[in-house]
């Protein structure tokens, strides 16, 4: 049985919460994290099988290479995850998302690493025609976030095929939960509602708020990664989501009903997002368990997370999506 896991990105929003439920089954877990928007707070530093190493993937180093000796399963998370401000800095978005996949595939390889779990994205779907959205569904690279995802997974398949690396792919739609990232950049729906709501400023809603996502609560997506890491196959892509579309008008009215403002909708962006999760049972009998009313009460429970978040108003929003509107349009 696998018992040393390396979690790239495991101080993240995401990698905690696998990262937790990895040290509750008893795993030892090391962490390779370069905090850039992770926070150590967000892991247990104090438990004796954590091990934090401050690493920027980045760079193929001995001391990379190293981190990986005794590991039998990697989960790779680590990447830039805002997408509005990949449209401004796609090198770096390179650097880490492209760049770094190959620099963790590479030191996984060179440690025989036994299993190796890809955190993909449903962005690559872009704009899709069918709903719910299976894995089969047309590739639409939209911006450079979801070129990069893609590109990154590209990479982890091709490591399974030529050099025979035991990988996963999970292609997570939008995921939400306690923790999520509260970094400067403008980025998912949830930070940016709850900060406003602390600070009693109107929730800014993006088009009509008739649009439709797919969000699947943190906790679930740990365990997929957990069901995934014990997968015995290899090459295959597994949507996780939670198979229901909301619109964001339901999340902003249960969060704040009468304060809120619409903004101009953005280019690239689909009206409706919905997993087909059908193949994330078969294969790794996994189901999701947390109703969104109930994961959003979790979120609005936990509020004081958001406290410090930036708070984003209509003007500074217009601002830091000039450059998307420019070349989206
Ligand atoms: N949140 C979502 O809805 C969602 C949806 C689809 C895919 N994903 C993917 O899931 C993963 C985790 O996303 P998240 O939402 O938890 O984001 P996050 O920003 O909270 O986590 C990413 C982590 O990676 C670390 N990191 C970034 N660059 C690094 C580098 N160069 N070297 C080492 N560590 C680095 C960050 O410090 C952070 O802890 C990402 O790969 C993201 O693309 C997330």
């Amino acid at each position: 049985m696998s018992k040393n896991y390396l979690v790239t990105g495991g101080a993240g929003f995401i990698g905690s919460h696998v990262v937790d439920l990895l040290l509750k089954n008893k795993k030892s877990v090391t962490v390779v994290d370069n905090l850039c928007t992770g926070r150590k707070k967000n892991i247990q530093l104090k438990n004796k099988k954590l091990k934090f190493v401050n690493c920027n993937i980045q760079n193929y180093s001995k001391r990379l290479e190293s981190i990986f000796k005794n590991i039998d399963v990697v989960i790779h998370l680590a990447a830039l995850a805002d997408i509005v401000p990949s449209i401004n800095h796609p090198e770096e978005y390179f650097q880490t998302n492209v760049n770094g996949t190959l620099n963790v595939l590479k030191a996984s390889q060179e440690n025989n690493i036994k299993k190796f779990v890809y955190a993909a994205s449903a962005s690559c779907y872009g704009i899709p025609d069918k709903f719910p959205t299976d894995e089969n569904t047309k590739i639409k690279l939209e911006y450079p976030y979801a070129l990069t995802k893609k590109m990154g997974e590209d990479l982890v398949l091709h490591w399974s095929k030529v050099y025979k690396l035991n990988v996963t792919s999970l292609r997570l739609f939008n995921v939400y939960g306690t923790r999520s990232r509260t970094s400067g950049a403008y980025g998912a729906v949830f930070g940016v509602f709850l900060a406003q709501k602390i600070n009693n400023k109107p929730l800014t809603v993006v088009g009509d708020g008739k649009q439709t996502r797919d969000f699947i609560y943190v906790s679930d997506v740990a365990k997929a990664f957990y069901k995934a890491s014990k997968y015995k196959k290899s090459g295959d892509i597994i949507n996780i989501g939670s198979g229901k579309e909301t619109t964001v008008d339901f999340i902003a009215n249960f969060i704040s009903k009468n304060n809120k403002i619409y903004l101009p909708k953005r280019p690239g962006e689909p009206d409706r997002s919905r997993a087909n999760i059908i193949k994330a049972y078969k294969l790794l009998n996994w189901k999701p368990t947390i109703k969104i009313a109930n994961g959003i009460q979790m979120l609005l429970d936990n509020i004081n997370y958001w406290k410090n978040a930036p708070v984003w108003n209509k003007t500074k929003i217009s601002k830091a999506t000039k450059v998307w509107f420019k070349f989206l349009k």
